[in-house]
């Protein structure tokens, strides 16, 4: 038996602590070794519940199930892993200290089979390697880490290649290296995301449940509303969530969506603009606007603007836009953003405008609303395979299907967004893979003030005609 006790004291709330060391998959952010860390057990953590999490060795790696077998929330937490080549009993106490919490870490190791003797005798190895995991878990505690950028500037034509291989799956798996830890509860912080039901929505939803937090989806179709909430209750024990009617490329629905949550008073924490499609043919709404620039400009606009009284109520709040790579190909074209015409149109060339004008509206709202506590951001998540990537562009998604994220990864910047404490100061950026990004690869894609004053003039111009059509 190798027994290693570590201690630690860091400037948090024994609850906050508590609850992010008591869910086992966050020792992939902050243990040395662990390389990933799933809960295999649906619900509330509690005594019984499972966690896998691969840890690196020198050579190759081992698989450790988890079980906790004690649990008394906040002081106290046990759990025993099982892996072919020892078991280890990790007892976590926590106390309140005067810096904030003390926590007590002991994991006794017990060997196994032909290795057990050349375990045993690497002790310092071992003990290396618990402090190495008690210092990440300290740093991953005080929550002091620092936004990156990608360099400054626009790349230019040169680096469009290297800029483009980014937005797979590789890019994410090199990102991954500097990610940092996020301790910061989400518990009591109410989050509004639109297009829950699938893809990177659906991604980003059942992780911000995991984290406790308040969420209302925006939804457009009740069935599938209400078995999303039922499944996201039951597999993370969340209970605060709930859906929202609303087929957000009608501005009636979206005015009425605001008018329900104005009714309610709740304030909004987190506002994620996510729900969108790329539309071949081109088609209208029963309001007369063409899909995409009803979905995925005016829509965003409409709920923003009228949502904001609540976001300003939060006292500090954020606003997520999703907009896409596409965007590099666009030129903020005003004129152009409401696809009149429709002998040339396309359906990619109609999205890449709108999304293009959803990051130029982003920067816009970022500093208006600076002094109000809001801060605004963009992020575009790279090449996802999700159920919108397979339905619009089957020929695109065959050709780059294995370099294509999952739609975890493509979501994973949409919550470090929400969540993150050093996200809650930064405004107007655009984001990929938790740096700030260019929002041009190439200067010529660049839009002046007069065009960014006509595209504010137009969408308050739309807000006014539909708004006539929605009463
Ligand atoms: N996947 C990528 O590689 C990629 C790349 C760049 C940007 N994006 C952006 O990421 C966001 C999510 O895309 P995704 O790939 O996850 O798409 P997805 O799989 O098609 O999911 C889109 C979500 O938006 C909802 N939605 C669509 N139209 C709606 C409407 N009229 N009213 C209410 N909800 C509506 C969908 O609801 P239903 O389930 O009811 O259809 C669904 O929940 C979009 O803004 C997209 O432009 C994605």
């Amino acid at each position: 038996m190798t027994t290693l006790n570590e201690s630690v004291d860091v400037a948090r709330s024994i609850d906050e602590v508590f609850a992010y060391v008591s869910d086992f998959t966050t020792t992939a952010e902050w243990d040395a070794t662990a390389t990933s860390a799933v809960k295999l057990t649906a619900g509330k953590i509690r005594v019984g519940t499972e966690f896998k999490v691969v840890c690196a060795l020198p050579v190759g790696s081992v698989s450790i199930l988890y079980r906790i077998t004690e649990l008394r929330a906040p002081d106290f937490i046990r759990l025993e892993g099982r892996s072919a080549l020892f078991t280890v009993t990790d007892s976590i106490h926590f106390y309140r200290s005067k810096r904030g919490t003390r926590i007590d870490y002991e994991a006794k190791f017990e060997f196994k089979g032909i290795l057990a003797p050349v375990f045993s005798l690497s002790r310092k190895g071992l003990e290396s390697m618990g402090w190495e995991s008690v210092d990440g878990l300290r740093a991953a505690l005080e929550d002091t880490f620092a936004i990156g950028a990608a360099g400054d500037g626009i790349p230019g034509p040169a680096r469009l290649l290297p800029e483009l291989s980014r937005f797979t799956r590789w890019g994410y798996i090199r990102g991954l290296k500097r990610f940092n830890p996020m301790s910061k509860s989400m518990l009591g912080k109410h989050v509004v995301l639109t297009g829950a039901t699938a893809g990177l929505g659906h991604a980003a939803a059942h992780d911000l449940a995991t984290r406790g937090a308040d969420l209302t989806l925006v939804v457009r179709d009740k069935r599938r509303g209400h078995r999303l909430v039922t499944e996201l209750k039951r597999e993370t024990g969340n209970d605060e969530i709930r859906y929202e009617l609303a087929d957000l490329s009608l501005m009636s629905d979206v005015d009425a969506l605001i008018e329900r949550f104005l009714q309610s008073g709740k304030s909004i924490d987190v506002l994620i603009n996510n729900a969108g499609a790329l539309f071949n043919p081109r088609g209208q709404t029963a309001e007369g606007f063409e899909q995409s620039y009803a979905l995925l400009l005016l829509s965003p606009y409409r709920l923003t603007e009228g949502l904001s009284p609540l976001l300003i109520q939060a006292g500090e709040s954020r606003v997520i836009n999703v907009v896409s790579g596409g965007m590099y190909t666009s030129k903020l074209d005003v004129d152009a953003l409401p696809n009149d015409e429709n002998g040339s149109y396309s359906g990619s060339a109609a999205y890449a405008r709108e999304k293009r004008a959803l990051m130029v509206l982003t920067e816009e709202w970022a500093s208006r609303w600076k002094k109000q506590g809001i801060v605004v951001n963009a992020m575009h998540p790279g090449w996802a395979d999700t159920p919108g990537v397979r339905s619009a562009l089957p020929g695109f998604r065959k050709i780059t299907r294995p370099i294509l994220r999952t739609a975890q990864q493509g979501a994973d910047t949409i919550v470090w967004l929400a969540v993150a404490r050093e996200t809650g100061s930064v405004t107007g950026k655009l984001f990929l893979d938790r740096e700030v990004v260019s929002t041009h690869l190439v200067a010529g894609t660049r839009e002046d003030a007069a065009e960014r004053a006509k595209l504010l003039r137009l969408l308050d111009e739309a807000a006014h005609s539909s708004a006539a059509l929605s009463a």
